[in-house]
């Protein structure tokens, strides 16, 4: 399984999305994280629909959209015709857990569910086998721009053995607090794709800072 980086898009600059998108597609980065956050689930409120539509209107790279919203399956559909080719929901989101997992399956995407902090990696023991990609939240959702949390490392090791143990061919994905400091450590624990969002569009060159983190990893 290669190792990726996902460019968070909460962080790029809103005035100029077009010219961000266009450097995420012409970088090394292998996919677009976008996150919609509905003001219930998080206390703090991204962007909707119809931003989607214009960001997946000039993206040529996957779209991996992080819900954190409450009843994520009522717009299940809607995602999917909006572009997203993996969707994520929160567990502690879901109550039905497997039934949304199985709808996005059917609507034709990749299926993503994300832990909290302080959601331990055994819950997901009954459903790691229907499971695309895992998404550990190294900070707790909402915002950018915040602290990694270091009880992370331990998740990881933890979910890398249940997915060679179930045999799942799951994605291990890092949310938060994504730097050079930590990137090389999250791969060795286990994980394959890391998302950035401040740390590459708060940087001078976010290109090479891209680069860079693919460089790390690799
Ligand atoms: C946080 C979001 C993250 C966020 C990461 O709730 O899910 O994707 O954009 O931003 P950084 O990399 O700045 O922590
Ligand atoms: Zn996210």
């Amino acid at each position: 399984m290669s190792n990726l980086i996902a460019p968070s898009i909460l962080a790029a600059d809103f005035a100029n999305l077009q010219k961000d998108i266009e450097m995420v597609n012409n970088s090394e980065a292998d996919w677009f994280h976008i996150d919609i956050m509905d003001g219930v689930f998080v206390p703090n409120i991204s962007f909707g629909m119809p931003v989607l539509k214009a960001i997946n209107k000039h993206a040529t790279k996957t779209i991996d959209v992080h819900l954190m919203i409450v009843n994520p399956d009522q717009y299940i559909q809607t995602f999917s015709d909006l572009g997203a080719d993996i969707l994520t929901v929160h567990y502690e989101a879901c109550t039905h857990l497997h039934r949304t997992i199985q709808a996005i399956k059917a609507a034709g995407m990749k299926a993503g569910v994300a832990l909290n902090p302080h959601t331990p990696i055994a819950v997901l023991e009954d459903i790691i086998a229907d499971l695309d990609l895992v998404c550990i939240m190294s900070v707790n959702p909402g915002f950018g721009g915040q602290s990694f949390i270091e009880n992370t490392y331990k998740k990881v090791s933890q979910l890398r053995h249940l997915i060679e143990f179930t045999e799942s061919s799951c994605q291990i994905e890092i949310d938060g607090g994504v730097t050079n400091k930590n990137a090389n450590k999250l791969i060795e624990a286990g994980a394959n794709v890391l998302v950035a969002g401040s740390y590459v569009f708060g940087a001078e060159n976010p290109t090479e800072t891209i680069a860079d983190l693919k460089n790390i990893i690799a």
